[in-house]
């Protein structure tokens, strides 16, 4: 039994979660109870849909799935309120950057658990979701909830999420930074705000999903638009000039490895 799915918190990723779930009619409404003191549109959807918003304590021990999407820095606090609560063979599926399988599996009294990395583009059924769990039922559990909300890549090493972290759960920010930042330029061009923008989202997405439409390597498809001596390439020569873009790249994918690792201790 997969259901039912506890949710404590659904704020922005546990309401996307939340959202994506309802959409692709992976779980029904009914199959959902949330713990949110502030509840948010997604809740309260999921609520309209027959979920059980702010169910007692003594209800919690129904739930089969507990997903802990609080803040990273609420976490232990949330361990101790509800962990008391629930069943013993309830499995934690923890969304908290940076903490380790083992501290939480240790806070809810030796529960299975999984950890996922996921994204809030999961709302529209486009997420990504790094997976990792000691015990393949854990896994299994991560699966089932993740499959019907977009990609999900399983790591065999739980290290490796601090960089899926970086890679992935960081990464729709990077986006959207560079797509402020090219609106911006098009502005200082002399571009009107209005049409900036319009141009500068409508081609991204575009493009974004152009790669995921034809399978081909990003590399060749930035060759097939790059004419020798053009326009394209007289920008790419300032952004790859002495390594520039991979070198920012790799510098921000550090900074955000060390962050998921402070979050962890
Ligand atoms: N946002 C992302 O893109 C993203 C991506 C990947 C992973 N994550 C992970 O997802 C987790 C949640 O992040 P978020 O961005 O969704 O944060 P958020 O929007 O602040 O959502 C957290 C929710 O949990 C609620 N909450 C706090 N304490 C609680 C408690 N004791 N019991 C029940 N609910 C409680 C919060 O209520 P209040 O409003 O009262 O605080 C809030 O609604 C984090 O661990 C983060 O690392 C987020």
């Amino acid at each position: 039994m997969i259901t039912p799915i506890l949710m404590l918190g659904a704020g922005r990723m546990g309401g996307a979660m939340i959202e994506g779930w309802l959409a692709a009619g992976a779980f029904e409404g009914r199959e959902l109870m949330i713990r949110d003191p502030f509840p948010g549109p997604a809740a309260i959807a999921a609520v309209q849909a027959g979920a059980v918003l702010n169910p007692p304590d003594g209800d919690l021990a129904q739930a089969a799935t507990v997903v802990l999407a609080v803040k990273p820095q609420m976490w232990r606090e949330a361990a101790a309120e509800f962990a008391p609560w629930l069943s013993s063979g309830a499995v934690i599926v923890s969304i908290a950057a940076g903490v380790k399988a083992a501290d939480i599996a240790k806070a809810f009294g030796g529960r299975c658990v999984a950890r996922v990395m996921p994204t809030t583009a999961a709302a529209i059924g486009r997420g990504t979701a790094s997976l990792y769990a000691d015990e393949p039922a854990a896994l299994a559990r991560a699966h089932a909830l993740f499959e019907p909300l977009g990609a999900v890549v399983a790591l065999t090493d739980e290290n490796l999420m601090h960089a899926a972290t970086a890679v992935s759960g960081s990464s729709p920010a990077y986006l959207y930074a560079f797509i402020e930042a090219l609106e911006a330029a098009g502005v200082a061009a002399g571009l009107t705000p209005k049409d900036a923008q319009r141009l500068a989202r409508s081609t991204l997405t575009g493009a974004a999903a152009l790669l995921a439409h034809s399978g081909e390597d990003p590399a060749e498809l930035r060759r097939q638009v790059t004419s020798p001596g053009g326009t394209t390439q007289a920008a790419l020569d300032v952004l790859l000039a002495d390594g520039a873009l991979p070198e920012l790249m790799r510098e921000a994918v550090v900074a955000a490895v060390r962050r998921s690792k402070e979050l962890g201790v």
